[in-house]
């Protein structure tokens, strides 16, 4: 098993300055490690950190230990028109084939792929109690997007790299994220609960979600279970979400709580429906409470475990 920050890795990263990715980079640079990031834009990218355009940029003296793949046209930013649906398909499909046939060309490969999806994996159906990694999707727009992503990524097991893929909750992060569409309103006193606020929110302190990357690199358990053995590293869906996921009511609560600010509004669900139409169907009216059991049972052991720990640490500091 490698040691994190005991040795220097090579990592390429895309998405690298996207949310996540960016605070990724910051923890890897901080260990000390090498990173270059495939960027549309590899000029807004600066050293420590390499920035590349394409993968053709690279050459057999480029040797990753681990690639992390986070691209993706931001997912409620705009309505899904279909036009939008497909950005938001073409640009995780593309980047993920063109990774995976990038890693079928090297003849020294890296160890560990790294891949988003998300909980919207698991579909919009009705709350049927806790879902861990071996629940089924359906045909909503999310599942549907994050299966193909997810066997795109899986190609890579075919030539003996590990994979693991991230069904990551809604992060919550100091700078941008959910969290920071949803400030201003909870802080005017205006935030309320969606609809009848009970749908699921599975989330995760963007801390854990680094925390639980280095731990995929590090840890080579990590690549199951798909049919509930530990030991038999087939594939690795994992799911990102912290232990204690909440519903859209707690949620609401808790964060006027945390803000010291009322949460009396409620934004009906028709109103959701008539002004996003799909995407606010499925990313604002419906979730699933997601339990984190494949990477809690390879001894992953969060450091935020309940919300009100996570939101108190994100807006207090
Ligand atoms: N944030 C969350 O709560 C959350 C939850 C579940 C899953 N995820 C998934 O995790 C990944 C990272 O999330 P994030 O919040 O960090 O996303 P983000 O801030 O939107 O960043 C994603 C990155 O993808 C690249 N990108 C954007 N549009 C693209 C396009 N049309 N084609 C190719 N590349 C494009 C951008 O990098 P360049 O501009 O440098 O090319 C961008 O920095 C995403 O795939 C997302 O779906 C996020």
């Amino acid at each position: 098993m490698r040691k994190a920050g005991q040795t220097k890795m090579n990592i390429l990263i895309t998405g690298g300055t996207g949310f996540i990715g960016s605070a990724l980079c910051s923890r890897l640079v901080a260990d000390q490690h090498n990173v270059v990031v495939l960027s549309r834009d590899p000029t807004l990218i600066s050293r420590p950190l390499s920035g590349i355009s394409s993968l053709s940029q690279l050459n057999e003296n480029d040797v990753f230990d681990a690639v992390i793949n986070l691209a993706g046209e931001p997912i409620a930013e705009k309505t899904w028109r279909t036009r939008q649906k497909q950005r938001i398909w073409n640009s995780r499909i593309d980047t993920t084939e063109a990774v995976v046939d990038y890693l079928s060309s090297l003849r020294t490969k890296p160890e560990v792929l790294i891949s988003g999806s998300a909980v919207g994996y698991y579909g919009v159906g009705k709350d049927s109690g806790p879902i861990v990694e071996g629940a089924q999707g359906d045909n909503s727009f999310s599942s549907m997007l994050c299966r193909d992503w997810e066997s795109k990524a899986r190609r890579a097991e075919s030539f003996g790299v590990r994979t693991c893929l991230l069904r990551t909750g809604i992060v919550l992060g100091k700078r941008g994220g959910a969290l920071g569409k949803m400030l201003l309103p909870f802080k005017l006193g205006l935030g309320g609960k969606i609809g009848d606020g009970k749908h699921w929110m599975p989330w995760i302190h963007l801390n854990d979600l680094i925390d639980i990357i280095l731990f995929c690199i590090t840890h080579s358990r990590c690549t199951g279970p798909i049919a509930g053995s530990i030991t038999e590293p087939i594939a690795g869906p994992i799911n990102a979400t912290a232990p204690n996921a909440v519903t859209n009511q707690e949620f609401t609560c808790t964060l006027g709580k945390v803000l010291n600010r009322p949460t009396f509004f409620t934004m009906p669900a028709a109103a959701i429906k008539m002004l996003m139409g799909q995407m606010g169907e499925e990313l604002l009216l419906s979730g699933k409470q997601v339990y984190p059991e494949a990477i809690s049972q390879a001894g992953y052991n969060f450091k935020y475990e309940h919300l009100k720990d996570a939101l108190s640490d994100i807006l207090e500091k």
